[in-house]
């Protein structure tokens, strides 16, 4: 059997895990808010007419934040459009997504659903075709107590409480072309810089994110941190990241090989960062918001003839990636990335909630379902909190078509409040399990551990509301310890969460 070890020393710290990086995102796209959350009609409907089903299964992903409303809707929607009485609400062109916009569920009802959902939104101003003005208004009613034009409004719409709606998105990927207004970096740096002063002007207490490039890979990624940074580096708290990942050579290897790339973009984009902060002499450092990741490739094709047939249509079914073992084995590792890079990133979002790209699938009147990813998302936010661990693993490694010297193992660790440990493992091997001996510095004897493994002989397996439990993570029973070192079989082909107590 392969080897691998993973030393961990109490001491060596990364960070305080930001619970916020088991945020997650719904935009007004497809099928994320009618039909998703939102279904009046529906059995588990509530007088609101959102599913309570979702609701469940929300609720157990335990999101601390929810990023909203979009997105590339965003950069065309006026938030005073989703305010006031529902009827009288405007039907807009979505340009974005070539879908009409009912207004149906607006800023009001979203806020309720957080409450219910026990998440926090994270709300986007428009930077595209609106401006200064939308935005510092925005936050004039959603935050200002009272006595103001707008948060008189406000109560007038029925919420006397402001929403206290505490970080805030400088419009999405401004350096897209497929955005509407989209801008170069001084233009973006510019008017950025000037909604987040006007913002925090009327609530100082927000947090603002700036968009960093759509991608990786724009010609503009790089260039576009510095420049826009340059004009607003002060004036903002994040950077925002995008990152999705597809196997679309049909190359599990070289997939599950994308969490390098998306360390490789954390450091980097983090270094820009530092090399602004140095450039401006500033006391400050800036965090990181990695707001959409994901996998995002199932459902390309499918997407352009749903368009041919039913453009401007409302909630038609779009991007709606039915996810596969591989795609859960993948997440499992990027969310490793992001405890391991604890210490800048903040701030994360898995894109999107529900249907669109998306851990949880709704059929209309019908049921609600995990996929695969849905696993390791929910295990990394009920165990991953507390702090990140500096795992010094050595593991086998391979090599795939770009990348080479990939871990087969992919693990870190997170110690609890409660001092209870967990390892987070991804045996990328297809084919060989790994022995994986846990040397442990400082910490006090551990009496037992439980596991819980995410495997399936069939990568390409999936869940469907037929079938919810397919791909599903097992429990195993708990092995004593006595107090030394901890060894442990991480299957082949498997995500791991292993608790010692
Ligand atoms: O999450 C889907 C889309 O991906 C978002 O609207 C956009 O920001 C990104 O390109």
């Amino acid at each position: 059997m392969k080897q691998a070890t993973m030393t961990l020393d109490r001491d060596y710290e990364i960070g305080a895990i930001d619970p916020r990086v088991y945020g997650s995102f719904i935009e007004h796209l497809g099928r994320a808010v009618y039909g998703g959350i939102y279904e009046p009609g529906h059995p588990t409907a509530d007088a609101n007419g959102f599913r309570r089903d979702v609701i469940g299964l929300v609720r157990e992903l335990d999101i601390p934040v929810t990023r909203y409303p979009g997105g590339n809707f965003v950069s065309g929607f006026n938030w005073e459009d989703s305010i006031g009485p529902r009827e009288e609400r405007p039907k807009r062109l979505d340009l974005a997504w070539f879908t009409t916009e009912t207004n149906e569920v607006g800023l009001h009802e979203f806020i309720g659903w957080c409450k219910q959902a026990n998440t926090a939104p994270m709300y986007a101003v428009n930077l595209g075709t609106r401006g200064v003005d939308a935005a510092r208004s925005a936050v004039e009613y959603a935050n200002h107590p009272g006595g103001s034009y707008l948060s008189d409004l406000r109560a007038k719409n029925g919420s006397k409480e402001p929403f206290g709606i505490k970080l805030w998105c400088l419009g999405n990927e401004m350096d897209g072309p497929w955005q509407i207004g989209h801008k170069t970096a001084r233009e973006y740096g510019q008017i950025a810089n000037e909604a987040a002063k006007a913002m925090k002007w009327v609530d100082p207490s927000i947090e603002l994110v700036a968009c960093g490039s759509s991608s990786f890979e724009m010609p503009t990624f790089g260039d576009w941190e510095l420049t826009m940074l340059d004009e607003c580096y002060d004036a903002v708290d994040y950077v925002s990241l995008h990152r999705y990942y597809g196997n679309r050579d049909d190359d599990t290897r070289a997939f599950l090989a994308r969490s390098v790339d998306m360390e490789r973009f954390i450091h980097t984009v983090a270094s820009i960062c530092d090399s602004m902060r140095g450039k401006k002499h500033s006391k400050k450092r800036l965090d990181l918001s990695f707001d959409e990741w994901n996998v995002w490739y199932h459902s390309n094709q499918r997407d352009q003839e749903i368009w041919k047939r039913d453009k401007w249509g409302r909630a038609i079914p779009l991007i709606e990636d039915v996810y596969n073992f591989e795609d859960a084995l993948l997440v499992g590792s990027l969310l490793i990335t992001l405890l391991r890079n604890a210490d800048r990133v903040k701030i994360a979002c898995m894109a999107q909630l529900v249907n669109v790209i998306a851990p949880i699938m709704t059929r209309g009147s019908g049921g609600a379902w995990a996929q695969t990813i849905y696993w390791p998302l929910k295990q990394a936010s009920r165990f991953g909190r507390g702090v990140s661990l500096r795992a010094v693993t050595e593991s086998p490694l391979y090599d795939c078509k770009d990348i080479e010297g990939v871990p087969e193992l992919d693990a870190t660790a997170v110690i609890g409040e409660d001092g209870g440990l967990t390892i987070f493992a991804v045996n990328k091997n297809l084919d060989e399990d790994i022995q994986l001996t846990v040397k442990l510095r400082g910490f006090g004897g551990y009496k037992a551990y439980t596991r819980s493994t995410l495997t399936h002989d069939d990568l390409k397996a999936v869940n469907t509301e037929d079938n919810p439990n397919e791909v599903r993570p097992v429990d195993g029973a708990p092995t004593k310890l006595d107090g030394g070192d901890v060894s442990i079989v991480i299957p082949k082909r498997s995500w791991n969460v292993v608790r010692l107590a």
